[in-house]
């Protein structure tokens, strides 16, 4: 699959460079290079006619849309129902005051738009909250990918100290067996169970939730063949995100979510946060993180693993310096925003 990319990516700035001359993106005249860290100056891939037009084949290899559904919403239905339920209810922290939702919003993209996200006592963690929404496509979860998927990951935050800080898996099981409404959801989500709530049910019910929250986009709508899903604008910022290289890891179903890679893969990046290394210990594994996906990156700033990147903006001149080594200017950095604008839930732009 890498490698398929790659040979895309060289086959698409190949057939710019034949038509460099007779196309000055504006990308070309804002973005200045520095020194060894230049990785190419094919900007924006034209094929054929003068628009910005990118042909289906390099689309294809790069991106897919998003599937109708990941889960058969009619055959799990109850599940789904105690799922959401169990994702919106504060009583699965020790003071009934914390929910899922309270730190990943479905009112607000699913984040709480805070850099770090205050836990049930208000003591905050050192990583920013991702989204909730379309997660469930992920290779695994969290920023280091330390959860293979939603149904291990939702297990986590409830006991997590600092999260909801319920003690241990015994206590929220009777915790939520002294809830009437819970025995009938998780019963009838469970049929055939002697003994449904347990611990390891709320993670399946959670996961089965989150497998719900896909979020389509105009962006779905133009890899469907919807030419016009675009407008200029963001078929320029498209052309430039996939020619400069975000694609390389930016890409698939999600727009991330993925592949690992090092914050910092050109330019060194400054953070504490060792990423996966603190999960395998490998000296490779240092600031690597897992790629995020870019759906609804518009509405959930702040950004990067620790929130500490305010705006859209300043995150794409990040990425364009730290992984790519080439510095941006402002045409840049508004097309690839405006493309980034296509990728937000339709209906709520
Ligand atoms: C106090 C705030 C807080 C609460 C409460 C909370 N989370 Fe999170 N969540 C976070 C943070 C912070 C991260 C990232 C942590 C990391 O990567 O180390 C995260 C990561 C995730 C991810 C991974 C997404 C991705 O892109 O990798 C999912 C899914 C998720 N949380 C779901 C839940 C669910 C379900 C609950 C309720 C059972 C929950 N969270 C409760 C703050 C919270
Ligand atoms: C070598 C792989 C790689 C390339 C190339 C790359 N990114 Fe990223 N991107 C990442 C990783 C890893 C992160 C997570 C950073 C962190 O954890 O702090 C990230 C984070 C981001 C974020 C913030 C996401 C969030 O939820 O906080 C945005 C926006 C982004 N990238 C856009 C881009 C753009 C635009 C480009 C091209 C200029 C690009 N990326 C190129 C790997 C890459």
């Amino acid at each position: 699959m890498k490698i398929f990319l790659f040979i895309a990516l060289m086959l698409s700035s190949y057939s710019y460079a034949q038509n460099e001359h007779n196309h000055q993106s504006d990308a070309k005249k804002d973005d200045h290079h520095h020194g060894e860290m230049h990785k190419g100056d094919h900007h924006g891939g034209m094929h054929g006619g003068g628009h910005h037009h990118m042909d289906k084949n390099t689309l294809k290899q790069f991106f897919e849309p998003l599937p109708a559904s990941i889960i058969d919403e009619k055959k799990h239905e109850a599940l789904i129902k105690l799922g959401r339920m169990l994702y919106m209810d504060p009583r699965l922290s020790v003071n009934d005051q914390i929910s899922c939702n309270s730190c990943h919003r479905l009112d607000n993209f699913g984040v709480d738009s805070q850099p770090t996200s205050p836990g049930h006592e208000g003591k905050r963690g050192g990583r920013n909250s991702p989204t909730t929404l379309n997660a469930a496509l992920h290779i695994a979860q969290f920023w280091d990918g330390r959860a293979k998927d939603v149904e291990e990951q939702a297990l986590g935050p409830i006991l997590n100290p600092i999260e909801m800080g319920m003690p241990n898996e015994a206590a929220v099981v009777n915790k939520l067996k002294k809830i009437d409404e819970y025995k009938n959801l998780f019963a009838d989500a469970f049929k055939g169970e002697k003994d449904p709530i347990q611990y390891k049910n709320v993670g399946k019910a959670i996961g089965a939730f989150e497998r719900t929250l896909l979020t389509p986009s105009r962006f779905d709508d133009y890899l469907n063949g919807d030419e016009n899903a675009l407008n200029e604008n963001e078929k320029r910022g498209l052309k430039k995100f996939v020619h400069m290289g975000c694609a390389n890891c930016h890409n698939g179903v999600a727009m991330g979510g993925n592949m690992y890679k090092r914050l910092g893969m050109v330019e060194p990046y400054d953070t504490k946060d060792m990423g996966r290394f603190e999960i395998t210990g490998l000296e490779t594994d240092k600031k690597v993180f897992k790629v995020p996906s870019l759906r609804n990156i518009t509405k959930t700033a702040p950004y990067f693993h620790d929130g500490s990147v305010a705006t859209l903006e300043k995150a794409i001149e990040e990425m364009a310096e730290h992984q790519l080594g080439f510095e941006p200017g402002p045409g840049f950095i508004s097309d690839v925003k405006a493309f980034l604008g296509s990728l937000t839930s339709k209906g709520k732009e």
